[in-house]
């Protein structure tokens, strides 16, 4: 996979800006754990997602993926990176579930994990998801 130009310090830190604003949106009456994502896109277009719990808690949908579906059905295709802001030490990074749907729609891009204070870390993709699953239809 082609690697995705480097998010400049005024790229990063409008995508943070935007993860932590989306978090301020968390519906997370069980959990009280409030997380918020951002998605760039190719075209600077900038997804917010946060978590929405379920009173069937299985049917909570992590931040991430709240981000990835609302850029999918926007029409967004290519994107740089995701950032995720977390209220602990250190910061959450994506659930297992959040990788593959990451990696299904964005395959390798910077993934950026901050509190409300800093960004604690920035990876690739595949540093959190080696050897991602990918359907190649049956055989
Ligand atoms: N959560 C996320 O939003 N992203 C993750 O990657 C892991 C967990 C949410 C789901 C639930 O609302 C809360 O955090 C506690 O698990």
């Amino acid at each position: 996979m082609s690697a995705t130009r480097p998010l400049t310090a005024d790229e990063e830190k409008r995508l943070v800006g935007a993860a932590q604003k989306a978090r301020e949106n968390a519906s997370a009456p069980y959990s009280l754990f409030r997380v918020g994502a951002a998605l760039l896109a190719e075209d600077g277009t900038i997804f917010g997602g946060c978590n929405v719990e379920s009173a069937s808690y299985g049917l909570t949908v992590c931040g991430e993926r709240t981000a990835v579906f609302k850029a999918i059905s926007e029409g967004a295709r290519k994107f740089r990176a995701v950032a995720v802001v977390t209220d602990t030490d250190p910061p959450a990074s994506p659930c297992g579930a959040c990788r593959q749907v990451l990696w299904d729609q964005c395959r390798d891009i910077d993934v950026i994990l901050a509190t409300p204070a800093r960004v604690v870390s920035r990876m690739r993709l595949t540093t959190l998801l080696p050897l991602a699953f990918e359907f190649k239809g049956p055989r």
